[in-house]
Parts: structure tokens; C-alpha cells; sequence
């Protein structure tokens, strides 16, 4: 991960939030936005080799997320959840999930909205509702219109 990449002034913004250097998370963030513009919480808990692709142009998340390992996030994804900060609800993305380009995901007030492993949310949806297992949701409302393939799904997690 290059020391520049948004990925990883992300990470060194969750290491701060970590130790207790609020202040120091919040000035790193802002670093990532002043690069990147991109707006990525340092309160957040992310796994292992997330991508977030376009050099995360215009991502913006709330800080009440989570987020696996090997996910791939394009630019100008909104992640949104209408809980406040430090509730028991949260947007909770599971391992190798794919969230396409202006994708908007909200989860309602009271309650967490999960993208179950290996799913795919396409380019420009408005998804409003938890996704199960490697299944393919687009569109405005989002509906289910697929599956991943279970080839690619094995090809990811080798990864
Ligand atoms: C969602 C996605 C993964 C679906 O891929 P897929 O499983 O191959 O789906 P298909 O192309 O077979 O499409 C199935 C149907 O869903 C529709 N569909 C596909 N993507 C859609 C989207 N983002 N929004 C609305 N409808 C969509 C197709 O038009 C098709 O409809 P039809 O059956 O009426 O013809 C892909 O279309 C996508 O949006 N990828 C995002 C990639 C991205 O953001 N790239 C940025 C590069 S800079």
C-alpha cells in the first residue's frame, strides 16, 4: 500500500482513533479529503486489502460502518446511516463485497443494513435494504437482478 494511497491515510486516521488522539484522527482525515477528496471516518472498522478504486474521489462514509477484507469501493459511493454516532446500528459490509461507482447505500434510522459476503451492489443504486450472500442488487429502489458467480466468488477468496 503506497503512504500516499487513501487506503492507507485511512488506516493511519483509524490508528490514531484507536490510541485516543481524536484530534490527530480528525487532522488525517482531513489530509484524505484535502488529497482525495474523499471523506472516511476514522471511528470506522475495516479489514485486510479494501480498494478503493479512482483513488476514492468522492467517497463519503459515516462513521458508524464496518467493512471486511478484500472489499472494492468505486468513487463516489455515499455510505449513509441515519443513526447517530456511537449507536448499537450500523452499515456492516462483509468480506469481497463490490459496491459500483455513485452508489448510494442508507441504512434507515434504528436499524443496520448488512451486504452479506461476496455481494455486488451496482453503479448509481439507491440501496435501502440488506443484501444476502453473493447476490447482485441494482437500480433505484435497489432490487436483487443476479448472482455473483460462484467461480468468481472462489477466485476472490483465494485471493
Ligand atoms: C451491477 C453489475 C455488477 C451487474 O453486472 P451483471 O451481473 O453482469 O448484470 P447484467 O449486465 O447481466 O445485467 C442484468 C440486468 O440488470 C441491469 N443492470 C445492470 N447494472 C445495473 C445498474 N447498475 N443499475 C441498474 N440496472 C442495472 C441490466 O440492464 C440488466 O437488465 P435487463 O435484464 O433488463 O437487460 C454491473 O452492471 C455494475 O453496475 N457494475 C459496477 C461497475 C462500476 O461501477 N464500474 C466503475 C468503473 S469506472
Amino acid at each position: 500500500m503506497r503512504i500516499r494511497s487513501p487506503e492507507f491515510i485511512w488506516s493511519f486516521s483509524r490508528w490514531c482513533h484507536r490510541q485516543g488522539w481524536k484530534r490527530g484522527a480528525r487532522i488525517v482525515k482531513t489530509l484524505n479529503w484535502a488529497i482525495h477528496k474523499c471523506l472516511l471516518p476514522s471511528e470506522a472498522v475495516v479489514g485486510n486489502d479494501i480498494v478503493l478504486e479512482h483513488y476514492a474521489l468522492g467517497i463519503v462514509m459515516h462513521p458508524q460502518v464496518k467493512i471486511g477484507d478484500r472489499c472494492r469501493i468505486f468513487h463516489h459511493v455515499t455510505i449513509a446511516a441515519e443513526s447517530c454516532i456511537g449507536s448499537e446500528h450500523f452499515v456492516i459490509i462483509e468480506d469481497d463485497v463490490m459496491i459500483g461507482a455513485h452508489a448510494v447505500v442508507i441504512a434507515r434510522s434504528n436499524s443496520t443494513l448488512v451486504i452479506a459476503r461476496g455481494a455486488s451492489i451496482g453503479a448509481g443504486s439507491v440501496l435501502t435494504k440488506s443484501v444476502p450472500a453473493g447476490e447482485v442488487w441494482a437500480g433505484n429502489p435497489a432490487r436483487r437482478i443476479g448472482e455473483v458467480g460462484s467461480r468468481q466468488l472462489a477466485v476472490d477468496s483465494r485471493q
